[in-house]
């Protein structure tokens, strides 16, 4: 099958999030299986580096109007693990030191989807199937149901829509219709939602298969709590939506092929292992004295979805007991201030105001609990790094958390799960996890649980493939 994947981020050429692990491991576990011909296309920002950029060779210049600017862009690519990577280079609208967060991003979007139906119609190169991802792409499955819907060719390509996270959804004011997007008015419906446009909402609408990130979260996307205005559209869309959990990078995120950290370990070795990493990071933070206390680190965007504010709440009287913790991340102003100033009051608590890959693997290696108390979550990856490094999670039991982690005692534990946000809830939940860390031998089979279990790509890449023969 010839699959095209469209995204706004990929690693690691550029990423800012989970979407970019997702796109940098999931087209290469396809393209494992032969009979496919697997491509992915993205924008060529110029945080892009060298080490990638003298990789690359041009393959196309396309030119085309979008609404009434002439506009146009050349491809580049290179192929790695299999796959075709094409870039989509348009000074004007990537070379701004970042991928999102500007003044024109719908469009600079409405831009990239447009180059892309572009460069299949101007190369003749169409795929089977084109899979986009997340609202920055959603135009390159609504655009040939509209725009071009009288392109044959086109229409015989199967379109499939990832949603990452739905909280994100691409809205703008109805004149962007005709002018940023190149539409005409006959299709304002199609992506209309409560008097604004909806690019998320349009995607949904017009492509083939709607997918996301777990089981769970395709279930919570039915109610008002999880949907952000949106449960009523994908209730109407359950017929062609399915939840697939992602998997990581074992070879990036593991302990002992992954690199980054202090001393590598495996399954059988993770006891001696993760103590010397502890050592060796706690000598590092200037916590040296507490080398015999469990270490529990968070590490995530300091951001309301990921549960911060039930973190804080209870913060102190977690750290009046013998523990110390980390917390490694940016993000929200008030959320980084306050873990500052905790920082200057407690000395068991470090707040690392930074994000850092190779901290963070270090962090995960010498960790004995790992905090993920999210309000919602679509799927989650950090749960599943914390696993592989045998770091046992403690996560809200919502989105791909249920999916992924089982609470102790279960004979399949591999972590702590609480159900309600509350604070206490989560609190009582790491005292438990505490309680037992005393009790070595036990521990000792729950993080034997946790790095044995299994998220490599493979079984998720294989749904996709059902997915995508089901609309051929
Ligand atoms: C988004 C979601 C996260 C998910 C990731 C990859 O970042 O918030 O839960 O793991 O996308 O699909």
């Amino acid at each position: 099958m010839k699959l095209l994947f469209v995204t706004s981020e990929a690693n690691p050429y550029a990423a800012s999030g989970g979407l970019g692990d997702v796109m940098g491991a999931l087209p290469a576990a396809l393209a494992e299986n032969s009979d496919n011909e697997v491509s992915v296309i993205m924008p060529y920002y110029n945080t892009v580096s060298e080490t990638y950029r003298s990789k690359m060779k041009k393959v196309a210049d396309i030119s085309f109007k979008l609404s009434w600017r002439s506009t146009g862009a050349s491809i580049f690519s290179l192929v790695d693990r299999g796959v075709t990577y094409y870039f989509i280079e348009n000074h004007r609208y990537f070379s701004r030191g970042r991928l999102y967060g500007e003044y024109d991003d719908g469009e600079r979007f409405a831009f990239f989807s447009a180059a892309v139906v572009e460069f299949m119609i101007q190369t003749g190169n169409y795929p089977d199937v084109l899979h986009a991802n997340d609202w920055q792409s959603a135009l390159s499955v609504i655009y040939p149901k509209t725009r071009y819907k009288d392109n044959e060719k086109l229409s015989e390509v199967k379109t499939v829509f990832t949603i990452h996270n739905i909280e994100y959804q691409g809205k703008y004011g109805k004149d962007a219709l005709g002018d940023l997007f190149g539409i005409d008015d006959e299709f304002c419906g199609i992506l209309e939602q409560d008097g604004c446009l909806n690019l998320l909402k349009g995607a949904v609408i017009c492509a083939d298969q709607v997918t996301t990130v777990s089981p769970n979260y395709a279930n919570e996307l039915k109610y008002p709590f999880f949907a952000f205005g949106l449960s009523e559209v994908i209730k109407s869309q359950e017929h062609k939506l399915t939840g697939v959990i992602n998997g990581i990078d074992y070879s990036y995120f593991s302990p002992d092929k992954g690199g980054d950290i202090d001393f590598s370990y495996n399954k059988f070795s993770r006891k001696a292992g993760k103590k010397k990493n502890k050592l060796a990071l706690l000598a590092d933070l200037g916590l040296s004295e507490f080398a015999d206390r469990p270490l529990i680190v968070m590490i995530t965007r300091l951001a309301k979805g990921k549960g911060v504010d039930l973190v804080l709440h209870v913060i102190e009287e977690l750290l009046s007991k013998d523990v110390t913790v980390v917390v490694l991340g940016t993000g929200e102003k008030e959320y980084e201030l306050a873990f500052s100033a905790l920082e200057t009051r407690y000395k068991n608590l470090r707040a690392l105001i930074t994000f850092n890959r190779v901290i963070s693997k270090k962090l995960y290696a010498s960790a004995d609990i790992f905090l993920m108390p999210s309000k919602s979550e679509p799927c989650g990856l950090a749960q599943m790094i914390s696993c592989s490094y045998a770091t046992v999670p403690i996560v809200r039991a919502v989105g791909g958390l249920y999916d992924s982690i089982k609470s102790y005692p279960a004979s399949d534990s591999n972590g702590f799960t609480f159900d309600n946000y509350n604070a206490h809830d989560f609190l009582f939940k790491i005292y438990e996890a505490l309680e037992l860390y005393k009790n070595t031998a036990e521990w000792d089979k729950l993080t034997l649980r946790a790095i044995k279990s299994d998220f490599t790509w493979n079984k998720s890449a294989s749904k996709y493939m059902e997915i995508y023969s089901k609309i051929q």
